[in-house]
């Protein structure tokens, strides 16, 4: 049985797995990122991890997914605006420091291709994974083939504009899917509604859980509060534009949610594919539709895979 090392780099944690050719997770480690430390000192904790999990095993191939655009050929993240990184050459910085020739993937890519193996989408022909967390991450997979695009940078599916002239992204532009659907987005338009609603429920719940996050809105509108609701509304009806515009360019059998705010289920999926049926061109004289649904690897999903990424 081969074994491969999976790495997810994310702005708050690196995780990091041993996992076995068929998608098992065997060991597993996650450290904080320590973005504002620089590029050269995360490579260093990342080196660290794969030299922990490597520990005492033979090892097939090291794969790693990161936010932004990767270039797999030249072993570079060209452009990660959520990290800061510009053409940095970590295939190299990784080889010195641990021996190993890094596979590289986006992070998204690299959590559709697992959902598509071994999650939500085992089994279905066509699945898009969208991730809802810092930012909007998306990764298409067609007849099991990740969409690469000409270079390996597809499917940004989160800096897609759907509002016109609207909320300054990371990216530099406006209006961005990942400026509406984003769990960083969702506080934002909860902080904006507390502002305006002194007497809303959000302040006592925000207040016992230790601040604003991305279940303040969803537990407000469950005691029935109008501001909490109209935040929930708000989100879902930006993150339908989105999955909506998703549906009619590609039609895939499945798009699969993730990150923290999938984590509401029903709650969030019902009203979701209420308005995205609405968006859906033909829909009302189409048999099959594409289902929307919830990833089921949870933060697994990343670094499993990266290293299926790794194994092919
Ligand atoms: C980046 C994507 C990434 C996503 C999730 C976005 O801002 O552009 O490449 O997949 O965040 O990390």
């Amino acid at each position: 049985m081969q074994r491969y090392i999976g790495i997810d780099l994310g702005g708050t944690n690196i995780k990091g797995a041993l996992v076995s050719e068929t998608g098992k997770i065997l060991k597993q480690r996650s450290v904080p990122t320590h973005t504002e430390a620089g590029a050269e000192a995360v490579t260093k904790t990342i080196a660290a991890m794969i030299c922990a999990l490597a520990e005492g095993d033979y090892v097939s191939g090291v794969g790693m997914g990161c936010p932004g655009t990767v270039d797999d050929q030249e072993g570079t993240v060209v452009y990660a605006c959520n990290l800061g990184w510009v053409h940095y050459d970590v295939r190299t910085a990784l080889r010195e420091l641990t021996g190993y020739s890094v596979r590289l993937v986006n992070d998204a890519n690299a959590a559709a291709l697992a959902e598509a193996a071994v999650g939500a989408a085992k089994g279905a022909q066509s699945a898009v994974v969208v991730t809802l967390g810092t930012g909007v991450g998306g990764g298409v997979v067609l007849n099991g083939k990740l969409l690469t695009g000409f270079t390996g940078a597809a499917s940004e599916l989160g800096h897609m504009t759907i509002v016109a002239d609207g909320e300054p992204c990371a990216c530099g532009q406006k209006g961005c899917f990942e400026t509406y659907a984003s769990a960083t987005a969702l506080i934002r338009m909860t902080r904006e509604a507390m502002a305006q609603h002194p007497q809303s429920a959000l302040h006592r719940i925000a207040a016992e859980n230790g601040g604003v996050d991305g279940r303040t809105a969803f537990l407000a509108r469950q005691v029935g509060d109008a501001a909490g609701g109209e935040v929930v509304r708000q989100y879902i009806h930006y993150l339908a534009i989105g999955v909506g515009n998703i549906v009619n360019i590609l039609f895939p059998e499945v798009v699969a949610l993730s990150g923290g705010i999938a984590n509401q289920g029903e709650n969030l999926l019902a009203p979701l594919r209420e308005e995205v049926a609405q968006r859906e061109y033909g829909a009302a004289y189409s048999k099959k539709h594409p289902r929307i649904l919830c990833c089921t690897l949870g933060n697994d999903a990343g670094v499993i895979g990266a290293a299926l990424f790794a194994k092919d």
